[in-house]
This record gives C-alpha cells, sequence and structure tokens, in this order.
C-alpha cells in the first residue's frame, strides 16, 4: 500500500511513524514532510496548502490512502477533493472542519445541542463586542473566530484590555479575516484536558488522555506557543471524568454534526477544562493536536493504519483500539525567539538523544542541508520518552533532550510538573 501523509510537523512524524509498523504498507510520502521525516518517508515538496498539487500528486503516484493532518488543508477541502478522485482519506471533509475553523459555528453547535462549554455572544460588529465585553465580570476572552495559529484567544483582566482585545482582533485584524467575527465568553477555572478521538461518525473512541502546555516558558510565563511539551495520560482525567465527558460531550458531539448534515470522520480533539460545574468544551479541534500526538501515539498498542481505514470506511465500532496502560512526556526545543522572531538553519547536534528503545525524537522544524540536519521553525524538535510511570518517563525526556544541541534552543524545564503534583496529592 502507498500511503500519503500532508503535513511537516512533529504531529505528521509521529504519525508516519507510527503507519509504517503495518506490514502492508510499504511506502510512505509526506507533503512536504522534513528534514528528520525524511529518513521514514520520501518528502514531496508540495505545501500542505497547495491542494490543487496535493490532488495532482496523489492522481500521479496512485497513492491508496490518503491521511491530512494540519487544520488548514482539511479547513481547505483537501479530503473533499481527494474523496472526489476516488483516494480515500482520514480526516474530516470541509463541512465537518468548520468545529475547528470557525468558533463561532463551534459554539452555536454546543449552544443548539445542550454540549457544556462557556457562555458567550458572538459578534460581527466590534461596538457590540466592546459593549458586552465590558458588561459583564473579568476576566473576560475574547477569540477571533478563524484559524489563527492557537494566537487569537486573548485573555482580559479589565476594561482597557478587553477594549484592546476588541480592537486587535476586529479593526486591526492581526489575525487577519479570522477577525471578521469574535466569541466574547465567560473565563473559565480548572485543569485542562487534551482529548483526542478516533470517530468514523457512528462511534467514538478516544485515545489515552494528555496535557499540554502552551507557555512559551516556565512555571506557564511568557507567550502562548503551538505548545512547547506534553504528557499522557492527564492525571486530571479520571475515569469518572472520562464517563461524562463521553456522555455529556463525546457522543452529543457526533450526533450534533451528523444531525447538521456534517458527519465527522477522523480525529476530533477535545480541548477540556475541569470545572467545578464538570467537564466543559474550550475548544474542538478537527484533527491531531501538536505535541500531544508525540505522547498518545507513542502508546498506542492497536494498529494505527487500521484504526484509520476504519474511521474511513465505517466500521470503527469492531475494531480495537487500546492503549498500552504506560507514560509518556514530550519535551519541545524551540529556536531561540520563538514564538516570535527565530533564526533559522542552526545545525543540530542530536547527541544520541534516541538511543534507547524507549525514546524518539520526532522533528518538527528540521531541514537538511547539503545532508546535514538544521533547523528550520520555532519548535525544531520534541524528544518522547515513554516508560511505565509518569516521573520516569519525564526523568528520561529531559535526560535524552538535554543531549540535543543547537545554537540558541532552548526547552521548558517543567513539562509534566503539574501533572506529578496532582498524582502526589
Ligand atoms: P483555545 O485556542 O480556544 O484553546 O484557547 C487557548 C487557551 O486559552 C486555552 O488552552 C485556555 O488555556 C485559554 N482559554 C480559552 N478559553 C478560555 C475560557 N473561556 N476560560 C479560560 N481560559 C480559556
Ligand atoms: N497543542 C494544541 C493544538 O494542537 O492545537
Amino acid at each position: 500500500m502507498k500511503l500519503m501523509v500532508v503535513g511537516g510537523g512533529g504531529r505528521e512524524h509521529a504519525i508516519i511513524r507510527k503507519l509504517k509498523e503495518n506490514p502492508d504498507v510499504d511506502k510512505i510520502y509526506a507533503l512536504p514532510g522534513n528534514g528528520g521525516i525524511a529518513a521514514d518517508a520520501e518528502c514531496v515538496p508540495i505545501a500542505a496548502t497547495d491542494i490543487d498539487g496535493i490532488v495532482r500528486f496523489a492522481r500521479q503516484s496512485g497513492v491508496d490512502f490518503a491521511v491530512v493532518a494540519p487544520d488548514d488543508p482539511l479547513a481547505l477541502g483537501c479530503v473533499d477533493r481527494l474523496h472526489a478522485i476516488g483516494v480515500p482519506c482520514f480526516g474530516p471533509e470541509a463541512k465537518a472542519a468548520q468545529i475547528e475553523a470557525s468558533k463561532v459555528f463551534a459554539k452555536d453547535l454546543m449552544k443548539k445541542y445542550g454540549i457544556p462549554t462557556a457562555k458567550y455572544e458572538t459578534f460581527s460588529d466590534p461596538a457590540e463586542a466592546e459593549a458586552y465585553a465590558l458588561s459583564g465580570s473579568f476576566p473576560v476572552v475574547v477569540k477571533a473566530d478563524g484559524l489563527a495559529l492557537g494566537k487569537g484567544v486573548l485573555i482580559c483582566e479589565d476594561a482597557a484590555q478587553a477594549k484592546a482585545a476588541v480592537k486587535t482582533i476586529m479593526l486591526d485584524k492581526q489575525f487577519g479575516e479570522s477577525g471578521a467575527k469574535v466569541v466574547v465568553e465567560e473565563f473559565l477555572t480548572g485543569p485542562e484536558v487534551s482529548v483526542l478521538a478516533f470517530t468514523d461518525g457512528k462511534c467514538v473512541k478516544p485515545m489515552v488522555s494528555s496535557m499540554d502546555h502552551k507557555r512559551a516558558h516556565d512555571g506557564d510565563t511568557g507567550l502562548n506557543t503551538g505548545g512547547m511539551g506534553t504528557v499522557a495520560p492527564n492525571p486530571y482525567y479520571t475515569p469518572e471524568v472520562a464517563e461524562r465527558c463521553m456522555k455529556e460531550i463525546f457522543l452529543p458531539t457526533i450526533a450534533a454534526m451528523n444531525a447538521e448534515g456534517r458527519p465527522f470522520r477522523g480525529c476530533l480533539y477535545f480541548g477540556l477544562m475541569i470545572t467545578a460545574d464538570g467537564p466543559k468544551v474550550i475548544e474542538y479541534n478537527c484533527r491531531f493536536g501538536d505535541p500531544e500526538t508525540q505522547v498518545v501515539l507513542p502508546l498506542l498498542k492497536s494498529d494505527l493504519f487500521t484504526i484509520m481505514r476504519a474511521c474511513e470506511y465505517g466500521t470503527l465500532e469492531s475494531t480495537s483500539v487500546e492503549f498500552d496502560g504506560s507514560s509518556a512526556c514530550c519535551v519541545i526545543l524551540a529556536s531561540g525567539g520563538y514564538p516570535e522572531k527565530y533564526e533559522k538553519g542552526k545545525a543540530i547536534d542530536l547527541g544520541g538523544a534516541e538511543d534507547a528503545a524507549n525514546l524518539r525524537v520526532y522533528h518538527s522544524g528540521t531541514a537538511l542541508k547539503d545532508g546535514a540536519l538544521v533547523t528550520s521553525g520555532g519548535r525544531v524538535l520534541g524528544v518522547t520518552a515513554t516508560a511505565s510511570d509518569l516521573p520516569s518517563a519525564i526523568r528520561d525526556a529531559y535526560a535524552a533532550a538535554e543531549k540535543v544541541s543547537f545554537e540558541g534552543g532552548f526547552m521548558r524545564h517543567d513539562i509534566g510538573a503539574r501533572a506529578l503534583k496532582a498524582i502526589q496529592k
């Protein structure tokens, strides 16, 4: 079987490594892939947003199955276009990808179907948005409607910040057209949990839970990033919470998408907050999370390609989705300055960071220059360790991450610290 994976980050690297475990997989193309993925797949220099190029390549190379991993091509209808030429895919069609591509759509869906989430209103008029944001208590949260690389969410502590947030998103258009509409919502508190779930539009099978660390620096300081590290499982996701989530959130969401004529097939990501009133949805993503995938997939005992095909063909109910019960930690190594300005092209010394069976180095932003590995993005590498318990996974991930070096590189030193505290309580 010839597979095609659209995307080129750590998430895609983790997906490709897992897909390769299936003996029927003879060949994987990565579009565009990256310097590290090149060791596991054939990289093809076609951007993940070049839908025409992707479809042309799929036809010419005769791929048997496609995995579309990032949000942009999903929202742009990459899966719809591949389906139209007869290529089976893992990933939702554009009308289902709206659950991530439009926060207004997602919030209205939750309101209509009684799925627990923060109270909110949506606005396309800046004056009305501002008036509403100032009418309640603080903090208040202002969110750009569309895709904004995880940066379009502003938490406002007072009236001045709320006014500035509406201006930044709606008038200055700092996140482009994604700021034409905003969601203004109640600020929730509680631990956050990420749950990725496989679904074929009929049944839903959640993966092991995880915890992301979004801020750039230790102690949750600094700017929001795509994610600086993850651990799995998330200790706040107890069996009782999981049961409530299934009943109150996961199944109702799948049913709501069907009722709207937008059946969701692929990986649905539930960004949850466990509040005093129970679990609530902070956001949906229409895809695997990054770097959640780098801790979740190494713990998957069942075969990923079999599950992906079951999601596409509607046979997930009878397909096994099992995790091995161990723990994982992923520490991201980032370029100095990330998530703001950073330099690229720095030589990377991996230092034998992958020299044990429980270690994996996933490449996010790397390239090959004259055969040597160099940095090419903000998030550069994700060093993942698996172990029988979380403290060991964290210890091993950090020991391995310390071996890697490139000029200006940095990491957080407290990935998993909050999870450990929760376990020790
Ligand atoms: P999102 O992109 O919607 O996941 O938001 C990014 C981050 O902002 C989340 O991971 C939360 O930490 C925070 N956040 C978003 N919405 C809320 C809310 N209503 N209350 C508290 N924190 C929030
Ligand atoms: N790590 C969060 C995301 O993938 O959106």
